[in-house]
């Protein structure tokens, strides 16, 4: 079986993401709104937006009137972000072991945040530690991550072409560094607390990813997602090679009639499981 995790590779991956970032930020409105809500962004806030992709909690940061610095390990997602969000500070790094102050004045954050972009860390301990070390004293942290049991991102609308393959690549393992890398409430807790975070909240969200976009069905938006994601780069890799253009063009004419199928209220929708993360930098731990 093909491992989708060695091929999680963000340089690659990121331009997919880029792509079809309007799809995923209006499918992944139930997350962005309760992380947003749980942040509680005000008003000349430093805020560090981590694997910050193409911007979209840069902007709401700027738009909630704080300063906004991101950082993202793939350069295409630096240039995207810079365009969607010009005014915050975007910088490339490896959020697990950049010096985060250092890459952006020295000023610590009030708030650390991310939507989707902290579980693809080696060592998450560390990683953990490090965005605590460019976080104020007293200082937050809030994101969503994936949770357990999370399969229909992964696969749905891919089931024709998964049935294809003896044995086709599946969601991601738990705790283990990729999209699912924060996947038990066990696990992100022991993350964060050996990382020193304090006041650990991790509380489950159901949310419905709604891939209609701009009054469409969402049927070629899915398709897109899922292709240029994890499990789906995974099946092209293997299946395509097998059978060719043709009838691989004729598989995803089938998923796209089994999602029509499967439309509710006029749209693919699905719902899909999350945790939000909270946390606090205890007092007089900042660096800066
Ligand atoms: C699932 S995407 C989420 C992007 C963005 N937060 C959003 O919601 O649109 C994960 C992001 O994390 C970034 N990333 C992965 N590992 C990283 C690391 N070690 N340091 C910084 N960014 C990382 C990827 O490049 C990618 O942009």
């Amino acid at each position: 079986m093909a491992d989708p995790l060695r091929r999680d590779d963000w340089a690659s991956k990121a331009h997919g993401w880029v792509r079809n970032q309007r799809v995923f930020d209006h499918a992944f409105t139930p997350f962005t709104d309760a992380l947003l809500a749980a942040a509680r962004i005000g008003t000349g806030m430093r805020v560090l937006d981590v694997g910050c992709g193409a911007g979209t909690l840069l902007q709401a940061a700027l738009d909630a009137g704080a300063e906004a610095v991101g950082v993202d390990i793939a350069e295409a997602m630096v240039a995207a972000a810079r365009e969607r969000a010009p005014r915050a500070s975007v910088h490339r790094g490896d959020a697990q072991t950049a010096d985060l102050l250092a890459l952006d004045g020295g000023t610590p954050f009030d708030r650390v945040i991310s939507r989707f972009g902290v579980m693809f860390f080696s060592d998450p301990a560390t990683a953990f530690a490090n965005l605590r070390a460019a976080c104020a004293a007293g200082g937050e942290l809030a994101f969503v991550s994936w949770r357990e049991g999370e399969t229909d991102l992964f696969t749905y609308g891919l089931e024709p072409l998964r049935a294809e393959l003896a044995d086709p690549p599946g969601p991601p393992a738990d705790d283990t560094a990729g999209p699912m890398g924060l996947a038990t409430q066990g696990h992100v807790g022991s993350v964060l607390r050996d990382a020193g975070w304090v006041d650990v909240e991790v509380v489950p969200l159901v949310g419905t990813c709604d891939f209609g976009l701009d009054g469409s069905d969402g049927v070629d938006e899915r398709l897109s997602v899922a292709l240029a994601g994890t499990v789906g780069i995974a099946v092209r890799e293997e299946l395509f090679p097998i059978v060719g253009q043709q009838a691989w063009d004729a598989l995803c004419e089938k998923a796209r009639s089994d999602m029509r199928r499967r439309m509710v209220r006029g749209s693919v929708c699905f719902d899909s499981r999350a945790w939000l993360v909270t946390a606090r930098n205890p007092p007089g731990t900042s660096r800066g």
